[in-house]
């Protein structure tokens, strides 16, 4: 077993294993254990008296929930509904859009699988085209992603997928400037934020998109199955979840219909909603404020950038002021099509090397429309960089290895 780096003081809050270099929070997140025992006591109130937990109490500390929330991401709550992740928030949104033949859906080469299989399925049913704009990677400017995108637009396009930082390349897309332009052609926009709160600052109505859709089991470090989309005002109307709960036949006029129709969508385990509360504020704390814990992180994964970059005498593929709490670097050697994956399981054997031989979790995969191999680091709270540096020589050895 090789000697490995320490991970910070933080990391005393989270039960990550000790024998693994944990560079990898992007992908599932990490909840710490204070928000996993407060989870447990909401499991035990639920347990207690189910029926009065169900019918009398979920309401109202889902609405308390809620607001938390809408503060957090600068929304209202009265457009914020729970979902158990980005997948099927997405999935609510294709469903609500009564997309018609020859209709065109854009989205781009940087957006995450699930997402596009999603629209690709929704279209195919009924005749609309999906159009994959290519952002480069390396990427110079925000200016050349917002070409990109809006290159692929036309007066057929009813919807356009953004990333608010992308999965596999870990870019800050200039949302803003993407919505104006695209609401400016009377285009909808569907952001997805998975990898936004929490490791950059997010204000939701500032976007102005129709929809922003985020995990919060990832940088906001909530129990799994915790995400949330948000619906702009102008599509709330008779937007409706994918199923629709015993619930939603009963009148309430103490509440409005979109409330009521995503606060219970069948039987389910809510508590992972409740503690979105205390997850905000336990967080906070660790370096004093959710400012300072985003300024750490993002410089750190900037460090780490930096020290993979000097390894391997390459430099950073994107400008510093595209970078959050992650960062993803050029790796030589062609980037395996997504699906090939190595024999241990992982997409690129490279990655698996990384893993069995270093102890180090860190993901490798590809862009594959340009033939890249990627790797892509993470920053949170628990990392060092002296995990740069161990995971830096060991990536070197193993690049040699491969010739
Ligand atoms: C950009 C992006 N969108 C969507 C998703 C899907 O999230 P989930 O698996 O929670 O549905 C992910 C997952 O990592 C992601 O990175």
């Amino acid at each position: 077993m090789p000697t490995l780096p320490a991970p910070s003081s933080h990391s005393r809050h989270w039960r990550l294993d000790p024998g693994v270099v944990f560079l990898n929070h992007g992908s599932y997140g990490a909840c710490p254990v204070p928000i996993l025992e407060a989870q447990q006591r909401f499991r035990d109130r639920m347990e207690r008296e189910l029926v009065r937990f169900f019918m009398l109490d979920v309401e109202g500390l889902l609405d308390a929930a809620r607001a938390s929330l809408a503060e957090f991401i600068g929304c209202d709550a009265e457009g914020l509904a729970f979902l158990p992740n980005v997948t099927q928030a997405v999935a609510t949104v294709i469903d609500n859009l009564g997309l018609k033949s020859g209709d065109e859906i854009v989205v781009n080469d940087h957006e995450y699988s699930a997402c596009i299989s999603t629209f690709t399925k929704a279209a195919k049913r009924v005749g609309a085209k999906v159009v994959r704009a290519s952002v480069p990677f390396p990427t110079k400017s925000s200016d050349e992603i917002f070409h990109a995108v809006m290159d692929a637009v036309t007066d057929r396009t009813r919807i356009v997928l953004l990333s608010h930082i992308t999965s596999p390349t870990a870019l800050i897309f200039p949302v803003d400037r993407l919505v104006l332009a695209l609401r400016a052609k009377g285009v909808e926009v569907l952001l997805d934020g998975a990898h936004a709160p929490g490791q950059i600052p997010v204000d939701v109505s500032a976007t102005n998109a129709d929809y922003y859709t985020a995990n919060l089991h990832k940088w906001p470090c909530c129990p799994k199955g915790s995400a949330f989309l948000w619906v702009h005002p102008d599509r709330r109307e008779g937007f409706e979840p994918l199923a629709l709960s015993a619930r939603a036949h009963l009148k309430r006029p103490d509440r409005d219909r979109f409330r009521c129709l995503f606060d219970y969508i069948g039987t389910d385990d809510y508590t992972r909603f409740l503690v979105v509360p205390e997850a905000l504020e336990f967080m906070a704390t660790l370096e004093g404020s959710w400012d300072a814990l985003r300024a750490r992180n993002n410089a750190l994964a900037l460090k780490g950038r930096r020290i993979l970059c000097d390894a391997l005498g390459c430099e950073p593929a994107t400008p510093d002021d595209l970078v959050g709490s992650m960062a993803t670097i050029v790796v030589p050697g062609v980037g395996l099509e997504s699906g090939g994956t190595s024999p241990g399981g992982y997409e690129d054997p490279l990655q698996e090397k990384l893993v069995e031989k270093h102890h180090i979790q860190v993901p490798v995969w590809s862009l594959p429309s340009q033939g890249r191999r990627l790797l892509r680091i993470s920053a949170q709270a628990y990392n060092t960089p002296e995990q740069y540096e161990y995971l830096a020589r060991a990536l070197k050895q193993e690049l040699a290895a491969e010739g």
